[in-house]
């Protein structure tokens, strides 16, 4: 009894010098803080502040012993002084995580500016760029674009197009025919994309406005100007009372939209099969502006030999089906290697398909 009430006299006597030094920990406790570089060396100036050995928890312990009015005093002011030392640790501890995720980073760093393997990016062939701008135009007056067969045969190619038997064109000189099928059918390569108008009006029912572009084939021996294999857009509006000046008109701005705003066009007479009547069309030279003699584009003409063009002839509507009595119509066909060699000084049809990039690169 008495042992323990000098017990307790000892902590009452002591326990004003823990107060000290208490609040002497609590106030160096920032300084402290601050001086420590790491988490880890946070860490063990946290137990040694806070934890069971550190002095706040020895004095935590002697509370039991107080006298009643000592115990809320010294209790409030270990709260206090854990508090204090508590803010200053999370301070140091969210400055030091910060410092360390930062050198994360950096140590992690990725240098995204280095070069992977670069691809060279290639483009499409002028060809196809000529027939995806020709067709854009007609798009642009509300054409239809639709494809054909390649392999024809006689009717398409030439029958329904009123071309007659003996007609030249058919003769094997000048269009490779085909080893397939009943020989009656005269299987062949297409010489001209006009086979899709006989094929368009059979399926489907005025009015038509639909462009075709596609490979032909003509057995000519390659030249600078001739290639067996070429392409073709061809061209076909067939309505109720269309005239002679819609084919001028629709013409004449696709001329102009290719060409430039300044070209103007000239119909000549000519003659096809299955147009009637039936012309070629010419544009102004772009590069002289109309007739410069020496011009490296026209010779001096003045013109530029464009497309073949015409009335659909009535026997091509009677072939297909169509009331020759209750529909007009005009078709266009157009060369497109022409068309690109025109437009971009090309003077030789053979760079189409020679595959050199030196060309090629020049149409990105
Ligand atoms: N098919 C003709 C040719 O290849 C061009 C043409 C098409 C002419 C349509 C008139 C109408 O030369």
């Amino acid at each position: 009894m008495l042992a323990l009430w000098f017990g307790r006299i000892s902590v009452r006597l002591t326990s004003p010098i823990g107060m000290e030094e208490l609040e002497a920990i609590a106030a160096g406790a920032p300084q402290r803080a601050a001086s420590v570089t790491d988490l880890e060396e946070l860490e063990a100036l946290d137990s040694e502040l806070l934890g069971k050995r550190s002095k706040l928890s020895e004095l935590q312990r002697t509370i039991g012993t107080l006298p009643p009015d000592q115990k809320p005093v010294v209790g409030q002011a270990i709260q206090a002084a854990r508090a204090a030392i508590t803010a200053a640790l999370d301070s140091r501890r969210a400055e030091l995580r910060l410092v360390a995720a930062n050198a994360l980073l950096e140590s992690d760093r990725v240098d995204v500016t280095l070069d992977a393997r670069s691809f060279p990016l290639g483009a499409a062939h002028l060809i196809q760029q000529t027939i995806d701008e020709v067709c854009d135009i007609f798009v642009g007056l509300g054409y239809l674009v639709a494809e054909g067969p390649e392999a024809e045969i006689g009717w398409y190619n030439f029958d329904a197009l009123n071309t007659p038997p003996t007609h030249p064109s058919r003769a094997e000189s000048d269009t490779m025919y085909l080893e397939f099928g009943d020989p009656a059918d005269e299987a062949l390569l297409r010489t001209h994309t006009s086979p899709m108008q006989a094929r368009w009006m059979e399926r489907y029912d005025p009015p038509v406005h639909v462009v075709v572009p596609g490979k032909v084939y003509r057995a000519d021996t390659i030249d600078a100007s001739h290639l067996p294999v070429f392409h073709q857009i061809e061209g076909l509006a067939v309505d109720s009372g269309i005239t002679f000046s819609d084919l001028k008109g629709t013409l004449a701005h696709f001329a102009r939209e290719f060409f430039g705003s300044s070209t103007t066009v000239r119909l000549r007479p000519h003659f096809f099969p299955f147009t009637e009547p039936s012309a070629e069309m010419d544009v102004s030279c772009f590069a002289c502006d109309g007739g410069q003699s020496g011009c490296r584009v026209c010779g001096g003409a003045g013109w530029l030999e464009m497309l073949g063009c015409g009335m659909v002839d009535p026997n091509v509507f009677e072939a297909v089906g169509y009331d020759p009595a209750a529909v007009t119509g005009f078709a266009f066909g157009m060369g497109v290697e022409r068309l690109a060699m025109v437009r971009h000084d090309i003077h030789n049809i053979r760079h189409f398909i020679e595959n050199d990039v030196r060309f090629l690169r020049q149409f990105p």
